[in-house]
């Protein structure tokens, strides 16, 4: 039998006839020892009444923002920070249009909103409606902000037609939930990651800056989060959104940077350097715009403080890792870089014009740490991060870092 052993998984019940299953997974959850706090819509009602899911899971149902009856209910927030897991099972082509525009128009939808913790929809629908293009964009949406889903199947549907559209059988949406948790290795450890370029400025207008678009990082940051770890991501400039459960702080320069890893470096465990830092940085910043009135200018540049090294040489430091870039001899430059910054494990990539690497979303890593390495094959950024992120988590746990149990 699988053991959810307490777990907190708020099952959220929107309105299809699948809505009927959800008695069924109930009792299998609350079989498995998880607690299960069911949230129903109102069109859910329509088709299962919440005393039958109450009585299942040994818990008032909610459906709105504050119940009258129950004075000890706790709030919309509260609700939100308890749960481990929310699953919402069945999830109408409606609920998941309402989750994927962030709508806070009801009890479910706003839970959704306010929690950090991973979010899974199980659809249930008619097949044409599944197949619809607003549908599946929708579908994609979620996806990309880390939203599990699970199924559809397909198969017969209650309206008689064929197709996807399935919601998934209880005990295979079972099966899923407990392996959500079992992957979750790096629950309990903190890590710090920075990511993406830093800008050095010239003058209030001018930079020196780089290529990184950031996306490996925050693709590592959001499978640190899939293993349970809690993140606080460092990023320079960039374009993208923060994956959910992320804290982001965000910095302009090398300088910023090196300062708030030093700020938030005692409390990690893990250290992953994949920012694109500036080596150097115009030794003085212009006040006023600089004027083109001459041929010729010159920019002296400072060497910024190499933010790795620093980590990798304090007197505990945490299991650190560090991102290579090379044109050649790959192996060798990478092995030597993390020798000479003293870093745990490299993360080192071939960039250019036939590569991987910044602004692509696609790359190949090897990896390489004291008497061993392993090649990461071409992937999108996504499954590179969770195949990156296991490897690390070997190797940390291998090593028994000394802060590892702190
Ligand atoms: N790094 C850092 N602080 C810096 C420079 C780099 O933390 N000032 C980190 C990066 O985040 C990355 C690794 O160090 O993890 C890259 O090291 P670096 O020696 O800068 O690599 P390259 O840029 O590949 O080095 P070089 O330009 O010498 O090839």
């Amino acid at each position: 039998m699988l053991k959810l052993d307490g777990k907190r998984i708020l099952l959220g019940v929107t309105g299809g006839i699948a809505a009927y299953k959800a008695a069924e997974l109930v009792r299998l959850l609350r079989k498995s020892n998880a607690q299960v706090q069911v949230v129903m819509t109102h069109a859910a009602t329509e088709f299962i009444t919440p005393l039958t899911l109450q009585t299942l899971s040994g818990r008032a149902v909610r459906q709105d923002f504050f119940d009258p009856n129950d004075e000890a209910s706790i709030g919309h927030i509260d609700l939100a920070r308890w749960a481990d897991l929310i699953l919402i099972a069945p999830a109408s082509a409606d609920f998941m249009a309402r989750l994927a525009h962030g709508l806070a128009n009801d009890l479910l939808s706003t839970l959704c909103l306010a929690t950090t913790a991973p979010i899974a929809v199980a659809p249930a629908m008619n097949q044409q409606m599944w197949l619809n293009p607003a549908t599946q964009a929708n579908n994609q949406q979620l996806q990309a902000r880390g939203i599990k889903l699970w199924g559809p199947d397909a198969g017969e549907q209650a309206c008689g037609e064929v197709g996807p559209g399935r919601m998934l059988e209880p005990s295979e949406l079972l099966a899923r939930t407990a392996k959500q948790f079992s992957s979750q290795i790096l629950t309990g450890q903190s890590v710090l990651l920075t990511a993406g370029p830093t800008q050095e400025p010239i003058d209030p207008v001018r930079f020196i800056g780089n290529r990184s678009s950031g996306k490996m990082g925050f693709a590592l940051a959001r499978a640190l989060i899939e293993a349970g770890a809690k993140v606080c991501l460092i990023s320079g400039p960039v374009a993208l959104t923060t994956p959910a459960g992320v804290t982001r702080i965000n910095v302009d320069t090398a300088a910023e940077m090196q300062q708030k890893v030093a700020e938030h470096i005692d409390k990690c465990h893990i250290f992953i350097a994949c920012a694109a830092v500036a080596d150097y940085r115009p030794q003085t910043i212009a006040t006023q715009k600089i004027k083109k009135n001459q041929a010729e200018i010159a920019l002296t540049l400072t060497r910024n403080p190499d933010i790795l090294a620093e980590v990798a040489a304090r007197d505990t430091p945490p299991f650190t890792v560090g991102f290579a870039a090379e044109t050649e001899r790959l192996t060798e430059q990478a092995e030597e870089k993390r020798r000479l910054k003293r870093v745990d494990m490299i993360a080192a990539n071939l960039v250019g014009a036939e590569q991987g690497g910044f602004e692509k979303d696609e790359n190949a890593l090897t990896v390489l740490w004291e008497g061993g390495s392993k090649n990461l094959p071409m992937a999108r950024k996504e499954k590179l991060a969770r195949s990156l992120v296991a490897t690390i988590t070997e190797r940390y746990y291998a090593e028994k870092h000394p802060t590892k149990d702190s």
